[in-house]
């Protein structure tokens, strides 16, 4: 071949690859639609936290591709706004995949684009068991509240405790967490000897907290979403409800670690059941916590701050199966059965449910190096979230 054949050769094999080529160059912009201001704030810096610390890890290209995060705030319970969020990041910013969802109204509301466009959408945050069968392009890296409850009704029933009270916030995930609680705790053989519901906007607990000590119960069971535990913990204190009998239980939401140790001595002794605590002894959870707070002025990831680290850890592996391709029913397809080592555990995303299966832990609010953290004393493998009961 003569030089001039061989550089159209060349010029020709490079037209040839460029396109495919173009391709895997550009930048995959994710959608990270977050409350970052307003009552559920905690919820999206945690997120955001954990977002950023994932991708300095492990660098910023995965399978050729530049990830670039786009991140909105919705501002708290705004259904509407996460709704046309999540609408221009896929038709104006050209977003591949939508992530966050701090709330469960917040997942429901985004979950229709999602099926429209074929996005796929990460659910790094809201936990009503519902939320996967609202589009087949939902993957969950959070929890979901009957998971979450099963373990603590199970371990009041058989420790002890004959008579519960339950109070819920009065959404979605507080309907499943006190639907499983009275199941599970009943079918111990417990009894219900009342129940209250929380408004999810602006709740005063103070009432609600005094009903409860007035019907002396064994235990109070509480769900309330992340952030809010403080307020309980404060009229739980101050209502004298631990010197009347009775005993604090609840999922891991009402001792949050990035508050609980705010709560001071109130907490402690404080039962729940739950996936992530900055306690967890493993190798996995000691980096991830020391590297969180080097990064974030000394503080703690909390449960919120785990599912968005997973919900990362999942995109990743997933483009490195799918060569960086995030066609919805492609990237699905590569992400359904995943498994890894998370801070938190083992965790296994169902192919089938496209929902966390993980490991619930017992745990118990102690001082630990003069702080308080949930200690956990016992645990459940492979915890699946339950089918829902008729
Ligand atoms: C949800 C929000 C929370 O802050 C929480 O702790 C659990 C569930 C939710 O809205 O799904």
């Amino acid at each position: 071949m003569n030089v001039a054949l061989r550089m159209l050769a060349l010029a020709l094999s490079i037209f040839v690859l460029a396109p495919g080529a173009v391709t895997a160059q550009q930048p995959l912009k994710i959608g990270l639609i977050l409350p970052m201001t307003g009552p559920f704030a905690s919820t999206g810096r945690q997120i955001d936290a954990t977002v950023k610390l994932y991708i300095e890890q492990h660098g910023a290209t995965v399978a050729g591709r530049k990830i670039e995060v786009l991140l909105r705030d919705d501002t708290g319970v705004a259904p509407d706004t996460t709704k046309r969020f999540a609408q221009e990041l896929i038709t104006n910013d050209k977003v591949e995949i939508l992530a966050g969802f701090g709330l469960t109204p917040l997942a429901f509301a985004a979950a229709p684009i999602a099926t429209e466009a074929k996005t796929p959408m990460i659910v790094m945050a809201a936990a009503t068991s519902a939320i996967v069968t609202k589009s087949p392009y939902i993957l969950r890296t959070s929890f979901t509240l009957p998971q979450a409850t099963l373990g603590i009704a199970e371990w009041s029933a058989k420790n002890g405790i004959k008579k519960a009270f339950t109070l819920v916030t009065d959404y979605a995930p507080g309907l499943d967490a006190e639907a499983t609680f009275k199941r599970v705790f009943a079918a111990g053989g417990g009894s219900i000897i009342g129940e209250v519901m929380v408004p999810l906007r602006n709740p005063d607990y103070a009432p609600f907290i005094q009903r409860v000590k007035d019907s002396k119960p064994d235990a109070l069971f509480v769900f309330v979403p992340s952030g809010e535990g403080s307020a309980v913990m404060k009229q739980f204190a101050e209502r004298g409800l631990a010197q009347a009998g009775v005993k604090l239980i609840g999922t891991g939401d009402v001792t949050d670690d990035d508050i609980l140790d705010s709560m001071g001595p109130p907490a402690l002794g404080t039962i729940t059941s739950f996936h992530y605590s900055a306690a967890h002894p493993s190798p996995e959870n000691k980096a991830f916590v020391a590297a969180f707070a080097k990064a974030n002025n000394g503080q703690r990831p909390n449960f919120m701050g785990v599912g968005g680290y997973d919900g990362m850890h999942l995109i990743y592996e997933t483009l490195k199966k799918t060569n960086g391709a995030t066609d919805g029913d492609k990237f699905l397809a590569a992400a359904k059965g995943m498994q890894w080592v998370s801070p938190r555990g083992p965790v296994k995303i169902e192919p089938d449910t496209r929902d966390i299966t993980q490991t619930i832990y017992l745990r118990k609010v102690e001082t630990v190096d003069g702080k308080l953290y949930n200690v956990e004393f016992a645990e459940m493998p492979a915890v699946k979230d339950p089918p829902p009961a008729n």
